[in-house]
């Protein structure tokens, strides 16, 4: 090893710590801005030491695709709205999987001509396996972002023989990655495996209805991530193959965890067509023939305001509306009248891991003041009021005891337990699992319809007036 090999190599170990480092950091909402920090600092140094590689001999293209992606990087940070993160991942993660599968491509040609055809076996395992993960994951990611963003219908496409189908193409792109990496790298061949990889992404997100998109999005990170430490083989590039590994298994556990939260497994998520990720809003509907109670403003600032405990659920309605600073200067109010403010956090709320987290957080609620499901679910009872703003399913009774329910089974914050319950949202409709609410009935709750910042800001200038 020369000097620079081993400058390189320390480089790199000090980058991989720091990424472990931050993805520690990041799993509190106290530590995790350090931990970003960190893990982009570790990032830069990898590129930095990658760039000084005596290998390249130009840098003309390289400081192009630094300049145009530094620039999307930026605007799309910018731009992009909470709500619409999930979708920008999923389009972070298609690149990410195609880069990966161009670099493979690149270095199979490269090595093909240099070797005569003759590749080393463990380099053509490498090479097919980063094409065939990184190409499912780029088309893959594509479906995923058009059914979120509303591009591609939400709704589970099926057609006859759909897992048949599904599972020959992928067979087919295995058997003929097995001959090339046995027999004869054969050009017209790589290039079938290299559609059928494309077209398995299609074929695989396409069934899963819009709703599932979140989970499916972290399953494909993780892809990507196995695409890069495959990628990282190819070329011998050690931090790639560490940052891969890392991004593969972060992947693979946040979707575990998320697939737990909802009490489902993930084949189901893969193949049960579950939601249509189309949410009906507007109209008030009845349930059927029962009635919602509804109160106004100067009714909710008072049960508020009077009572001794409180605690708020956000859910996905607060981060459509944007009502988290609103729903920060009301926490702050009634902290100033002597109520006992805490805030519940379900683990699924909202459309993405750690999405009330983030609002939050944004918003510079305390982190003391925010309590997970397991903490606040013995509270409920002695709770005066809880204060639900645009959430749905993650309070919803119906989850400990309706088997034909799509949330059966799925742990929920007992709001229903508290002495009375007042929920903000634009109607009775549905949420994400497409349900009626009981909870909505109950006579110790009152509905105080609309959007949720409006509503929470109409309900600070009344708490003020107390
Ligand atoms: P949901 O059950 O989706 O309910 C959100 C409610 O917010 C809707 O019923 C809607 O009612 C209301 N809403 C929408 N816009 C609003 C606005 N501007 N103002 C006020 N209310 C508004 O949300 P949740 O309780 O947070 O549950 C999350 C769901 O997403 C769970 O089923 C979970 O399994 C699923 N999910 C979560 C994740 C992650 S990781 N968080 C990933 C995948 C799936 P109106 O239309 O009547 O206003």
């Amino acid at each position: 090893m020369n000097l620079f090999e081993t400058v390189m190599a320390l480089a790199y170990l000090i980058a991989a710590s720091l990424f472990i480092l931050g993805i520690k950091y990041m799993s509190s909402p106290a530590t995790a801005r350090k931990g970003n920090l960190l893990a982009a600092i570790g990032m830069f140094i990898a590129i930095v030491v990658t760039l000084l590689d005596k290998q390249i001999i130009d840098y003309s293209w390289i400081i192009v695709g630094i300049i145009i992606g530094s620039a999307i990087g930026a605007v799309s940070a910018r731009r992009v709205h909470m709500t619409g993160m999930p979708q920008m991942v999923g389009i972070f993660n298609g690149f990410g999987g195609g880069a990966s599968a161009l670099v493979a491509v690149a270095e199979f040609f490269r090595l093909a001509s240099e070797t005569n055809g003759l590749l080393p076996m463990d380099t053509s395992i490498s090479i097919v396996l980063s094409i065939i993960i990184g190409g499912v994951t780029l088309t893959g990611s594509f479906i995923a972002f058009g059914k979120l963003q509303g591009f591609v219908s939400g709704s589970p496409i099926q057609f006859p023989l759909q897992n048949i189908v599904n599972s020959l193409v992928l067979i087919g792109a295995v058997l003929l990655s097995i001959y090339i990496i046995a027999y004869d790298v054969n050009m017209v061949f790589f290039y079938i495996v290299v559609g059928l990889s494309l077209l398995y992404g299609v074929l695989f997100v396409i069934p899963i209805g819009g709703a599932d998109m979140p989970v499916v999005i972290s399953l494909l990170n993780s892809f990507s991530g196995l695409a890069a430490c495959a990628t990282g083989f190819v070329v011998g590039n050690n931090i790639l193959i560490i940052a891969g590994s890392l991004v593969g298994s972060a992947g693979l556990i946040l979707t575990q965890i998320m697939c737990k939260a909802m009490n489902r497994s993930l084949t189901n998520v893969l193949f049960s067509a579950f939601g249509t990720g189309e949410q009906v809003a507007g109209t008030t509907q009845a349930g059927g023939d029962k009635t919602a109670r509804s109160v106004d403003a100067e009714e909710a600032a008072m049960i508020m305001g009077y009572a001794q405990s409180a605690v708020i659920v956000p859910g996905y309605g607060m981060a459509a509306a944007q009502a988290q600073h609103a729903v920060r200067e009301l926490a702050e109010l009634l902290n100033n009248r002597g109520v006992d403010i805490k805030f519940a956090i379900h683990p699924v709320a909202g459309r993405m891991p750690g999405h009330m987290n983030v609002l939050l957080a944004e918003a510079q609620v305390p982190y003391n003041l925010l309590f997970d499901m397991d903490d606040i679910n013995p509270e409920f009872p002695h709770t005066d009021v809880v204060l639900v703003i645009g959430a749905n399913d993650v309070i919803n009774p119906i989850a400990r005891y309706d088997k034909s329910s799509p949330i059966y089974g799925m742990p929920i914050l007992d709001v229903d337990k508290a002495k009375h319950i007042i929920i903000i949202k634009r109607s009775l409709n549905v949420g994400f699992a497409g349900i009626d609410n009981e909870l909505f009935y109950d006579p110790k709750t009152t509905m105080f319809f609309g959007s949720a910042k409006e509503k929470v800001q109409e309900l600070v200038a009344e708490v003020k007036k107390l």
